[in-house]
């Protein structure tokens, strides 16, 4: 939540923030800003709305001329947003300019002790106390002051500095919220994620916990709190610079949408060997042996939003195919829980970003209790990719709408292998079985391009419900799983208000919602749960529900007792997921787009939810 760029170097500084900026509206838009060192002192320009306002009132950054600064996307914490509130924030002198991402925790008591001090602020943020204390204990050392201040400080923070009397340099420092440092020959960044610097350089370096970066156009250092310098490695960042664009698609959603076949191909192919009669799933970066695997006892996943309901399936799959008990849970939940870790488990969390303030507390709080922690990320070079044991990489390369597609694609794909690699090495699958499984996977690509090919139909069925008040999602087991991800969809993008039901408990309280005409979107994947949906279908029905169906290509029956059907290809039916979210993914977005919705920016959301 809340992007951060910042620029030091031979070129114009604004128009390079912008143009970062854009590639970070995901992470919050409610309000942008900019702090600009113009040779003789900082200027500040912020407004209120999207990115495009600060463009427009200063010409594209034109207004701001100078070759240092820092900017800032929003999404609002404390206070409402407002050119106020909105960053940088700056000292009463207007010397001292910070950009935050993340919540100074103990703000009220900082800012009530610089308020007895005589210090006025002119904002409701966390961050503005940032600003005072830095004003408070400058000497003239930027280095030991933001030190000093940091000293104070409890709670997360990515931090872009500008000093005006520094103006060859840019401070930045972070803890628990991401911050990464580009480097090339026009000189020096940071930004929030990689998408921001991408057109500029490749070369980046990855800020720790409690790091201080300073720029100073050709040449960077970090400290640590102690203000020892510390040595870093850059890495070499290997998407295009594409990746992180439309490609004439009309919205990031929809172009990630269509590189789901990609991306599982990406994530499973390394991973899957099928030559010369041998056939097995490896995954090298689990780092663990055949007996290793086999000692473990309990699996416990953790996740946030889609991410969850990835896990969701996982628990399905991992149960039905290695035969190892799942729970799962939501990291907001799991980590105030103190939760029953017991000997022989094992945690994975599953996240895009690898930023999600409440999975990185998760895993911290298991590997604390001495708890081995996998964690699925799609993000390289992410926090939780760095503080889990093991990382498996999601190969969905950057996404950019809010709503996760691909990387969720990605997700249930990972979890797949991790479901043959248990089986396989606890000797639960004959040979046959798990060369059929392997053979279901890799078609898995193909089936979800047949299904985007369907995107018209989807579309004109979308455009009947654009005034819908509420649309159910329903199904049984994986099925539940499938529901809950494509009501997400739904009402995240769409604000129709929608819900998922295990499909055997609608009548215990939803079934009074249905009217005539409700729309239920029931999904019906599982042969073994075909009969037990269609009792569930006819009840809905009978109380005047209008209903849409996802089931497989031999399930015809359904078609007799619902309105609608959409039929998916042959898969096992442990990979029906990757199939039947596709029309899902699909509905949710023609209605969004129908209702005119901003479809990769809803409102009230970010991407990278980096606040508890
Ligand atoms: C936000 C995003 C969701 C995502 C969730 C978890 O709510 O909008 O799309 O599923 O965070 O994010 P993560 O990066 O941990 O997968």
């Amino acid at each position: 939540m809340c992007g951060i760029v910042g620029y030091i170097g031979k070129e114009q500084a604004a128009s390079i923030i912008l143009d970062g900026l854009s590639k970070l509206e995901y992470r919050g838009y409610d309000s942008a800003g900019m702090a600009i060192f113009d040779g003789e002192k900082l200027r500040t320009k912020k407004a209120i709305g999207r990115l495009k306002v600060l463009e427009n009132i200063t010409r594209g950054g034109e207004t701001l001329p100078g070759c240092s600064g820092i900017g800032h996307t929003r999404w609002a914490t404390h206070g409402a947003p407002s050119d106020k509130n909105a960053h940088p924030h700056t000292n009463a002198a207007g010397t001292i300019a910070v950009v935050h991402n993340g919540i100074i925790e103990n703000y009220i008591s900082l800012k009530k002790k610089m308020a007895d001090k005589g210090y006025s602020f002119v904002s409701e943020t966390d961050t503005e106390v940032l600003a005072h204390l830095l004003d408070y204990y400058y000497k003239g050392n930027p280095l030991e002051t933001i030190i000093r201040v940091l000293q104070r400080v409890e709670g997360s923070y990515a931090l872009g500095i500008l000093f005006a009397d520094h103006p060859g340099e840019i401070y930045a420092a972070r803890k628990d919220s991401p911050l990464i440092v580009g480097q090339s020959a026009l000189g020096c960044f940071i930004a929030s994620d990689v998408p921001a610097i991408l057109k500029y350089t490749r070369t980046v370096y990855y800020m720790d916990n409690q790091e201080i970066a300073v720029l100073r156009g050709e040449n960077i250092s970090f400290y640590s709190m102690d203000e020892e310098e510390v040595a870093k490695e850059s890495a070499t960042v290997d998407w295009d610079a594409d990746a992180a664009e439309k490609a004439g698609y009309e919205h990031f959603m929809l172009k990630e949408m269509y590189e789901q076949p990609r991306t599982l191909e990406d994530t499973l192919s390394p991973r899957i060997l099928d030559k010369d009669g041998e056939k097995d799933i490896v995954i090298e970066e689990l780092n663990m042996t055949a007996e290793e695997l086999r000692a473990v006892r309990k699996i416990h996943i953790v996740a946030c939003g889609s991410a969850y309901h990835a896990g969701v399936t996982g628990k399905y799959v991992l149960e039905e195919l290695a035969r190892i008990p799942v729970e799962v849970d939501l990291a907001s939940e799991f980590r105030y829980r103190n939760p029953l870790l017991e000997e022989g488990c094992m945690v994975i969390v599953i996240s895009q970003s690898g930023e999600t303030a409440d999975t990185l507390a998760a895993l911290r709080e298991s590997k604390a209790k001495g708890f081995r922690v996998l964690g699925i990320v799609n993000v390289v070079g992410s926090s939780i990719a760095r503080e889990a044991d093991a990382c498996l990489y999601t190969w969905a390369g950057p996404e950019i709408a809010v709503a996760t597609t691909k990387a969720y694609s990605a997700q249930l794909a990972a979890v797949y292998l991790l479901a043959m690699k248990f089986a396989r090495v606890r000797g639960i699958l004959a040979d046959r079985d798990f060369a059929a499984l392997l053979a279901d996977l890799k078609c898995l690509p193909d089936q979800i391009e047949l299904l985007l090919g369907q995107k018209q139909k989807i579309q004109r069925f979308a455009n009947r419900y654009l005034g819908a008040r509420d649309i159910f999602f329903i199904g049984r087991g994986i099925d539940y799983a499938i529901s809950l991800e494509g009501s997400l969809k739904l009402k995240e993008i769409s604000y129709i208000h929608s819900e998922a039901y295990a499909a055997g408990e609608m009548k215990h309280g939803t079934i009074s919602l249905i009217e005539d005409g409700t729309l239920v979107v029931a999904v019906s994947t599982q042969p073994a749960l075909y009969q037990k949906m269609i009792s569930n279908i006819v009840e809905v029905k009978a109380r005047g529900a209008f209903v849409m169906a996802v089931t497989n290509e031999e399930n015809r029956e359904m078609q007799k007792v619902s309105d609608y059907c959409v039929y998916i290809p042959e898969t096992h039916p442990c990979f029906t997921n990757s199939l039947a979210i596709i029309p899902l993914q699909l509905f949710a977005y023609y209605v969004a787009v129908g209702r005119g919705c901003d479809v990769d920016k809803p409102k009230n959301l970010a991407k990278s939810v980096t606040v508890e």
